[in-house]
């Protein structure tokens, strides 16, 4: 079964606080997304493989690290994943971009695709998948059915609130894929919104509603 990681790290949970917080306004929410995705990125890349090489510094030769082993591959889940790109861009600049258009019905709470698109290399890359919220579950099962089918193996996803309801069925779905969150929340309301949350992050982001 894939793990679940909270990070717990103080700078983490004090700037999730500012995004929960519904005086945040658009400018200080977009930035304090992309901060918390920058240390979000930092954990999440703690087990990257790494292999010795030469270098030669003002001193004398020496060995030293770099990274090895697969591409990293970036899909947000759109539109709120969007915010998150360039916190992990920060850290992994080379890292290619692909897109997942997804919204969710206001009805059924099932997500609708309408945009796809991903790097050409699909199967050489380890992939992240980002989206603010995992609620039902539904965008996040759906985004990375969409990769699977289109030939991805190695998969996370990176997410800041989690709802139970929703990790419960990513597992049931997705049981093999680890979930990276800044917080697990205590439950979805009768709308499909987490509580306590942070509202509609789409909308949040981009000062739509
Ligand atoms: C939100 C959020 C997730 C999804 C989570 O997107 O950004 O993608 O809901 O809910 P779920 O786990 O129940 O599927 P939304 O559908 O509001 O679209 P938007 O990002 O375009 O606003
Ligand atoms: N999507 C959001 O943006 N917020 C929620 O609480 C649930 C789904």
């Amino acid at each position: 079964m894939g793990k679940v990681y909270v990070f717990d790290h103080p700078l983490i949970q004090h700037k999730l606080t500012y995004i929960r917080e519904k005086s945040t306004g658009t400018k200080e929410f977009r930035e304090l997304v992309d901060e918390v995705a920058t240390l979000m990125a930092f954990e999440i890349t703690r087990d990257l493989p790494l292999e010795e090489v030469d270098v030669e510094t003002p001193v004398c030769m020496a060995r030293s690290k770099v990274l090895s082993g697969k591409k990293l591959g970036i899909i947000p889940i759109l539109r709120a994943g969007l915010g998150m790109v360039d916190g992990i861009l920060k850290l992994i600049p080379a890292a290619k971009v692909g897109h997942v258009g997804l919204y969710r019905d206001p009805e059924t709470l099932k997500p609708i695709e309408y945009y796809i698109k991903l790097p050409s290399d699909v199967e050489e890359r380890d992939f992240i998948v980002v989206d603010p919220m995992l609620a039902t579950g539904g965008s996040a099962i759906e985004a990375i059915n969409s990769l699977k089918k289109r030939g991805a193996k190695s998969i996370k996803f990176m997410c800041l609130i989690a709802a139970p309801e929703g990790v419960e069925e990513f597992q049931k779905e997705h049981p093999e894929i680890d979930l990276y969150i800044a917080a697990l929340d205590e439950k979805l309301n009768e709308k499909g919104y987490i509580v306590p949350g942070l509202g509609d992050a789409g909308d949040r982001m981009f000062g739509t509603k």
